[in-house]
């Protein structure tokens, strides 16, 4: 069991029966009601493995809401509350999230203001949840197109990563983690880098989901609120929201890991054409992006679209801000960019 904390959360990593959860449901959560909130999949996939392996959630209230990043919305919060309140929780009762990203931002920020803030533990089942969106304390829902437009700065009391759940996590998901892992080592730790590049996506250990996790705690940790250095995970996500956004309502709906990774290949290249990163890093990056992830092409006008949606994005302070790479383990964040290097690279990349 690998046991630490970030900002006001203890995470443990190892089997859920050897953590201290199961004393956490029947001691200190023991007269408390507990609620389950679970989207279809998890409830399908990762719930009966809760049951089995754990005491203290007989009385459980399960709350299911549909998968998807679409359903990551203040109507679906409200149904939730609505829920609650008529179940009668009170703040010293307990809401556990098991899922993905999607459910722990958005139980974590129903949690946070659900009579000014519930007990909440993440229980992270995908890859991505596990080595990033289950730490660092932003929750939050989508607005429209507008990714996390809604949300608070709230930490869980507990996460309990357990890498067995990813058992049933399909391909295209651990992808979507992978690419974070990837922009962790980009930014932080080049041989963590080196690692994820060779490695088999069935084989993704403990030791390198500790790995990401520590780079990101590190990070977090030195500015909670992001004010300076937690700009640095935001490598990739400028132009990777802003693809996502564009098409988090259509039929083409693109995931967040993939368009990370597209954001990654995008703000490389801009991090070339700004004189930061060598073509020689900028190669090996490419060849690891391309050779893990089916990018598609956009057209000049999606490519428009993205830019006048980055204009409008949260993160965008006077000017456009990005978090650079100076080489292969190394960024540097609020490099200020114009909309024409943006739009270099983008078609340079088509
Ligand atoms: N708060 C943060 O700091 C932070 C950081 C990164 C990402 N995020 C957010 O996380 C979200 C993306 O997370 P995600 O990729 O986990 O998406 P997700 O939660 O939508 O999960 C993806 C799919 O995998 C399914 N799934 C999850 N675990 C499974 C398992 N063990 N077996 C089978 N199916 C499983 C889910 O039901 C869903 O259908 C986005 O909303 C993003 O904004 C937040
Ligand atoms: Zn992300």
């Amino acid at each position: 069991m690998t046991q630490f904390s970030c900002l006001e959360s203890s995470i443990e990593l190892g089997p859920l029966v050897e953590s201290t959860l199961p004393k956490l449901l029947t001691k200190t959560f023991g007269s408390s009601k507990k609620v389950i909130l679970v989207d279809s999949s998890t409830n399908e996939q990762c719930l009966p493995l809760l049951f089995t392996h754990l005491d203290g959630l007989e009385n459980a209230e399960i709350i299911e809401i549909p998968a998807g990043e679409e359903n990551k919305t203040m109507e679906i919060c409200f149904s939730i509350w609505e829920a609650l309140s008529e179940m009668e929780f009170g703040r010293n009762d307990l809401l556990i999230c098991l899922g993905g990203g999607m459910i722990c931002d958005l139980g974590g920020f129903m949690a946070s203001i659900y009579k000014r803030g519930m007990n909440c533990v993440y229980i992270p089942t995908s890859l991505l949840a596990m080595v990033d969106a289950s730490i660092g304390g932003k929750t939050g829902v989508d607005l429209g197109s507008f990714k996390n437009q809604l949300g608070t700065f709230a930490e869980p009391s507990h996460v309990f990563v357990d890498a067995s759940f990813l058992q049933t996590l399909p391909e295209k998901e651990r992808l979507n983690g992978l690419a974070e892992m990837l922009k962790h080592g980009l930014i932080a730790d080049a041989e963590h880098f080196e690692k994820l590049g060779t490695l088999s996506l069935e084989n993704i250990t403990r030791e390198l989901i500790v790995e990401s996790l520590q780079i990101k705690t590190k990070i977090v940790e030195s500015d909670p609120k992001e004010k300076n250095q937690r700009k640095l995970l935001n490598f990739g996500h400028t132009v990777g929201h802003a693809i996502e956004g564009l098409f988090l309502n259509s039929d083409q709906k693109i995931d967040h890991g993939l368009a990370v990774a597209h954001g990654i290949l995008v703000e490389a290249k801009i991090s070339v054409i700004k004189g930061l990163l060598s073509v020689k890093d900028f190669e090996r990056i490419e060849n690891t992006i391309k050779e893990r992830f089916p990018l598609q092409c956009f057209s000049e006008e999606e490519n428009n679209k993205f830019i006048s949606l980055m204009l409008q994005d949260k993160k965008r302070l006077k000017g456009s801000r990005f978090t650079l790479l100076k080489g292969i383990g190394q960024a540097v964040f609020d490099v200020k960019v114009k909309d024409e290097v943006v739009f270099e690279a983008l078609k340079a990349l088509q």
